[in-house]
């Protein structure tokens, strides 16, 4: 086997046998094949795609290339959820305890923010003392414990995606659906989870910016865990505002907490709700306590604090704050017609919520607090966002980031997208 013959046959647009899947995908890993043969057969994947037959195959090579977890020491079944990332998606936060607290097992490994979206362990991060790093044992006792943890995926797992999706960031080559889905449907199926729920972002703020390609996307990773034997959902979710009214580490949590007490804005409550009933239905677990009562009894909080004490973290600790703040307000009177998902992303991330290169810090302070709801009515001089960062020079390149992501109009404008848009099953 030798990679130009691979590359050629999918660059001719023709299906690459299992064996060449096998071999490059391994040989990859190894190093035996270089970043510029992978890179070229990416971009001829991403020009020419792959039928479901190899990006099933595509997905077990990555998931072979490491370590896959296993949980069948736990009394009861796993169930976890993915979402493909967007503004303000806290969602994560309350929806594992919730889940443990109805009877379900959440082993959620998740990832760092890059770009304008957040990461789930920078956001616990900004709790004192929260660890991300747990050995394999440590995540057993944490779920054995607690009933849900999370924290960062190891290095063992599908390292032919860790060296893949670093490559595909640098050439051009993230928007492939068979790439995306494979990706991500390596490391969920690798970290061994029976059931699994997935949230696929449609909008600006979200990776897939129209409904059809979203929905490509959903099939093909529904797809690919049913044929993995993991019981497999996916709800098309809106991303074209952001969710709930706060986007940034330290204040995402502070409303995480705010919806784990029974309170928190709608949208979030919402969809936290509906994943926690997908994720126990597809597990065969929905006969249970109901999420909606579980938030208002206390027990989605009780694990919380259990699941942050368990990885070091203090649940009572005051949370970051940052040193500056800056009003944004409605300069006339009307609805907010426009509040859009990236524009609000952008400015949170340029306060410093987010990072350029992967190494960069964090500041857990920083982001967006959101005064004001799409469709809302507003008047002249009323505060409808606040912006919060450690260095006050970061103010001016986010009002520019802002310009145009929000108008205040006469009239109620079109109807949002709704929150659920649409369930892809099997
Ligand atoms: N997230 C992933 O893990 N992989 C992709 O390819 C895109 C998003």
């Amino acid at each position: 086997m030798d990679a130009i013959d691979v590359i050629v046959t999918k660059r001719d647009g023709r299906e690459l046998s299992a064996e060449q899947i096998d071999w490059v995908v391994d040989a990859y890993t190894r190093g035996v094949v270089a970043d510029e043969q992978m890179s070229s057969l990416a971009m001829a994947i991403l020009l020419n795609g792959m039928n479901r037959r190899e990006i099933a195959g595509w997905t077990q090579a990555m998931i072979r290339s490491g370590a896959r977890m296993d949980w069948s020491a736990l009394p009861g079944r796993t169930t976890d959820k993915h979402s493909t990332g967007g503004v303000g998606d806290k969602i994560t936060l309350p929806l594992a305890p919730l889940v443990a607290a109805c009877g379900g097992y959440v082993p959620q490994l998740s990832g760092r923010g890059l770009g304008h979206t957040g990461g789930t362990l920078d956001k616990l991060e900004s709790i004192p003392g929260w660890r991300a790093s747990l050995s394999n044992d440590e995540m057993l006792d944490v779920l054995g414990r607690a009933g849900a943890v999370v924290c960062a995926a190891g290095e063992g797992l599908a390292p032919a995606d860790r060296k893949l999706y670093a490559l595909r960031d640098v050439t051009g080559t993230v928007e492939s659906i068979p790439l995306i889905a494979s990706s991500i449907m390596s490391k969920k199926i690798a970290e061994g989870t029976g059931a699994l729920v997935l949230d696929v972002k449609v909008g600006s703020g979200a990776f897939m910016k129209t409904v059809d390609r979203a929905r490509e996307l959903a099939t093909t990773m529904v797809e690919l865990g049913t044929d993995a034997g993991v019981r497999t959902v996916a709800l098309l979710t809106a991303m074209d505002r952001p969710l709930g009214r706060t986007v940034g580490n330290a204040l995402e949590v502070a409303e995480s907490v705010e919806v784990l007490a029974g309170g928190g804005p709608a949208d979030v409550v919402e969809l936290t709700v509906r994943l926690a009933r997908e994720m126990l239905d597809a597990a065969g677990l929905s006969g249970g306590k109901d999420p909606e009562r579980a938030l208002q009894d206390g027990s989605a909080m009780d694990v919380w604090r259990r699941m942050i004490s368990a990885q070091g973290g203090d649940p009572d600790a005051r949370l970051p704050r940052a040193a500056e703040t800056l009003e944004v307000t409605a300069a006339s009177s009307g609805v907010l017609t426009r509040l859009d998902a990236y524009g609000v992303g952008l400015a949170a991330w340029r306060l410093g919520a987010g990072r350029e290169r992967k190494e960069d810090p964090v500041s857990f302070g920083a982001g967006v607090v959101l005064h004001a709801g799409l469709g809302d009515r507003v008047r002249e001089g009323q505060p409808l966002m606040t912006l919060h960062t450690d260095e006050a020079s970061r103010f001016e390149r986010a009002l520019a980031a802002l310009d145009g992501a929000y108008v205040v109009g006469e009239h109620a404008g079109p109807d949002p997208l709704p929150l659920v848009i649409d369930r892809v099953t099997a």
